[in-house]
């Protein structure tokens, strides 16, 4: 599983050599993304981009229902690394009855095979992947069709020096994950999240690949939302083991300081800190990076808890009972 993450720059820049399926000959109002779990990630990181390079709105949708105000001025983008999930295909079912533009993004399944019954485009991701771990294939494959589309405001030398730098980075990111996984596993509490805006795509990734890979439960706390909620459960837990990974991006002095507020909180229940410094000079290297070190952090933790880290039982059984 872990040779997924390192090879993470090569499925970038795969992606990024392919054409893209369709040109479109119009403006478009809004981007709607479609998906669950490991492919659903792609709308929320592509929303964190959206909103700081203040590109075309970007809504994440992880459920079965196709929200009542897209239309035809919008773009559908629906994400499903098997092609089978059936909240995504009953999105792109209601997607087709309302006569919505779409784009299909899967390495198979029934998304590609309805997809082309419809003459839907559709963006074919390499087979043989956990979804998680073809975070690269899809969200490059995405940014690629937005980008050639004229609905991205990002410069694309931003987009293709991520690739460089992600490269550059694996072995830094290998070293800090086998940090983090060491520490995690000795100090056994509740694995907290602790960022900042507008890395709240980042801490759901950091969370879901804890759960998937390393199988264990995660919350994620986010400030400054977190100074007028969460806050407030820290003054009696009642849960007393924490274990809390501070994420920051070093460039942003206003993060970091709320996060380093959080301590002070979190420092009358646990003593057990652990800060990712993310790297990176864009944005969307260090929700890179970031994501490159949970990916391999989650499945050292894994190993040493002689977990298989690609197996999910529990989401396949969710998966065959959901028919
Ligand atoms: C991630 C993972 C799940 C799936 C989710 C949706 O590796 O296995 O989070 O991504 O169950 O399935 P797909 O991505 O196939 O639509």
């Amino acid at each position: 599983m872990e040779e997924m993450y390192v090879e993470w720059s090569r499925q970038a820049r795969s992606a990024l050599e392919k054409p893209v399926p369709v040109r479109f000959n119009r403006g478009i109002r809004s981007v709607i993304v479609a998906g669950m779990g490991g492919s659903g990630i792609v709308g929320d990181v592509l929303s964190t981009l959206s909103s700081n390079y203040s590109s075309l709105p970007v809504i994440t949708v992880k459920n079965h229902i196709l929200p009542g105000f897209a239309s035809r001025e919008d773009l559908l983008l629906v994400v499903s690394y098997s092609g089978n999930t059936v909240e995504t295909l009953r999105v792109f079912d209601s997607a087709l009855e309302r006569n919505i533009p779409m784009v299909a993004v899967s390495s198979g399944g029934l998304l590609k095979t309805r997809a082309y019954e419809h003459g839907i485009p559709h963006i074919q991701l390499p087979e043989g992947l956990a979804p998680r771990a073809s975070l690269p294939s899809m969200l490059y494959g995405v940014l690629k069709l937005l980008y050639e589309n004229n609905l991205l405001n990002i410069p694309f030398k931003i987009v293709e020096e991520s690739v460089d730098f992600l490269e550059e980075k694996t072995g830094e990111a290998m070293a800090e994950a086998g940090l983090i996984a060491e520490w995690v596993h000795r100090s056994k509490g509740l694995l907290v999240i602790s960022t900042h805006s507008p890395l709240e795509s980042l801490g759901l990734r950091g969370k879901n690949e804890f759960n998937e890979n390393a199988k264990i439960p995660v919350k994620v706390d986010v400030a400054p939302e977190w100074m007028h909620n969460d806050i407030v459960g820290y003054e009696e837990p009642f849960f007393k083991d924490f274990t809390v990974l501070e994420v920051v991006d070093p460039g942003d002095r206003v993060g970091v300081m709320l996060v380093d507020f959080m301590r002070t909180i979190y420092g009358r229940v646990t003593k057990s800190f652990h800060r990712l410094v993310l790297e990176g000079g864009s944005l969307l290297d260090k929700i890179l990076y970031g994501s490159m070190v949970f990916g391999l952090s989650s499945c050292k933790l894994a190993r040493m808890r002689g977990i298989d880290p690609l197996k999910t039982a529990s989401i396949q059984e969710y998966k065959k009972a959901a028919g």
